[in-house]
């Protein structure tokens, strides 16, 4: 058999359904200026699928940061990974003030959030250490504790009393191997919009010796009285020994954080080889970031803005009888029950005739029969933008009770 034979006999789970699929659900093309209303195949849509939760990513004043970043420097600059010649002040400036933000000793910049967050687990524990982590936690944690040499125990989404048989059992093995414990967990799960229960977990704290790692993409910016994220909200900053979040969501830039006491972050900064052996972030990405955290503390509108669409928004949808599960944060799905073919003749519908393009996701993603439709709320929709969704999703549950979509894949053809 040829290496690339797998490649055309099977394209796995996600790519199972490319022909039918891609340009319309996959890979699909938004154009025009970020905002709610984009182009998508030509025509405007109404966009609930950006994690632009602030609104930042055509703010005039972050535009204009980036383009005298990129007019100053160009995108060259630094030359080379951190330690080697890509320091520059910038960077050092925007770490100094990161850490200020979220209450931390020190704070590391990481070129991407997913290989950033990989390198922090895989640096930080070696093979005698356990690592206890949520069974919901994003791939890039799955792909940083695969390169854990040590033992991995998991405990099922949000179960505290399982996390303690977990802890209990880390206890006993690391008693043997001389090693530590390192939890992980989101502060804002992405696909459900729930809390990882920080309070819980860190109350654990003065039962078991552990690390504490949060994973906090959806929840820096967005949660928390000043919008410094999940911990904050749960007043736990202290008991959050690692403290991660990507510029990707709510200061829509790329790149990431990590931040924490001092001596842990100079260690990651010498050990992290995705850092050490990759070149710096760009300096117009470094200016960029700058502008939008001073927007993030000192412009608290967009925040509230925010969280007037999303109250508006949850409220409505659960008043029209739509489920919308145990979200506590401005990640807001809509879960339906039927096919794979429904979910796409769902999200046709809602495209084609409402024109709102959100996020669908369906087997094998979520469990078979269960279709999530992903409503991501940001500052620039407007009360009218979530009154007109909230009805269509009421039609679009109606119709799919009266049997209105068939199992039938929709043909996106001649679209
Ligand atoms: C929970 C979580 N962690 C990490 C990442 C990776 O961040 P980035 O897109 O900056 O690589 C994401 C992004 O999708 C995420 O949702």
């Amino acid at each position: 058999m040829d290496l690339f034979d797998k490649c055309t006999l099977n394209l796995g789970p996600l790519g199972q359904y490319a022909d039918q699929t891609e340009g319309y659900f996959m890979f699909p093309k938004l154009e025009g200026d970020i905002s709610n209303r984009m182009i998508f195949h030509g025509k405007e849509r109404l966009i609930w699928s950006l994690n632009n939760y602030l609104g930042l990513a055509n703010h005039p004043e972050v535009r204009k940061a980036d383009t005298e970043g990129a007019a100053a420097y160009g995108m060259a600059y630094p030359m080379g990974a951190r330690m080697m010649s890509g320091q520059t002040n910038y960077h050092e400036q925007l770490e100094r003030e990161l850490a200020t933000f979220v209450k931390r000793e020190h704070a590391y910049l990481l070129n991407f959030g997913y290989q950033g967050i990989l390198s922090v687990i895989s640096s930080i524990v070696d093979r005698r250490d356990v690592i206890v982590y949520d069974s919901e936690v994003h791939a890039c944690i799955i792909d940083g504790m695969r390169l854990h040499f040590g033992k991995r125990f998991v405990y099922p989404h949000n179960n505290m009393e399982n996390l303690e048989t977990q802890l209990k059992r880390a206890t006993k093995m690391t008693a043997e191997t001389g090693g530590g414990i390192l939890v992980i967990t989101e502060g804002v799960y992405g696909m459900s919009g729930d809390l990882g229960k920080l309070d819980k977990i860190v109350a654990l704290k003065a039962k078991y010796n552990f690390r504490l790692l949060v994973d906090d993409a959806h929840g820096f910016g967005t949660m928390g009285p000043t919008g410094a994220g999940t911990d904050e909200h749960y007043g736990v900053q202290k008991d959050v020994d690692l403290y991660f979040a990507t510029f990707a969501k709510s200061m829509a830039g790329i790149g990431g954080f990590i931040a924490g006491d001092y001596k842990v972050i100079k260690y990651l900064m010498y050990n992290m080889r995705s850092q050490i052996f990759a070149k710096s972030l760009p300096m117009p990405m470094v200016i960029g970031a700058l502008k939008r955290l001073d927007i993030i503390r000192t412009q608290p509108e967009h925040r509230n803005k925010l969280w007037t669409i999303v109250n508006t928004l949850q409220s409505g949808l659960k008043e029209a009888g739509l489920d919308i599960g145990n979200t506590e944060s401005p990640v807001t799905p809509v879960m339906l029950n039927g096919t794979v073919g429904e979910a796409t003749q769902i999200t046709y519908d809602l495209r084609e005739n409402y024109n709102i393009f959100c996020s669908i996701v369906s087997y094998p993603v979520v469990p078979k029969g269960v279709i999530l439709l992903r409503l991501i709320p940001t500052a620039v929709h407007t009360l009218e933008d979530v009154d007109y969704t909230i009805k269509a999703f009421k039609e679009v549950k109606q119709k799919l009770e009266q049997k209105a979509y068939t199992s039938e894949m929709a043909d996106i053809e001649n679209v």
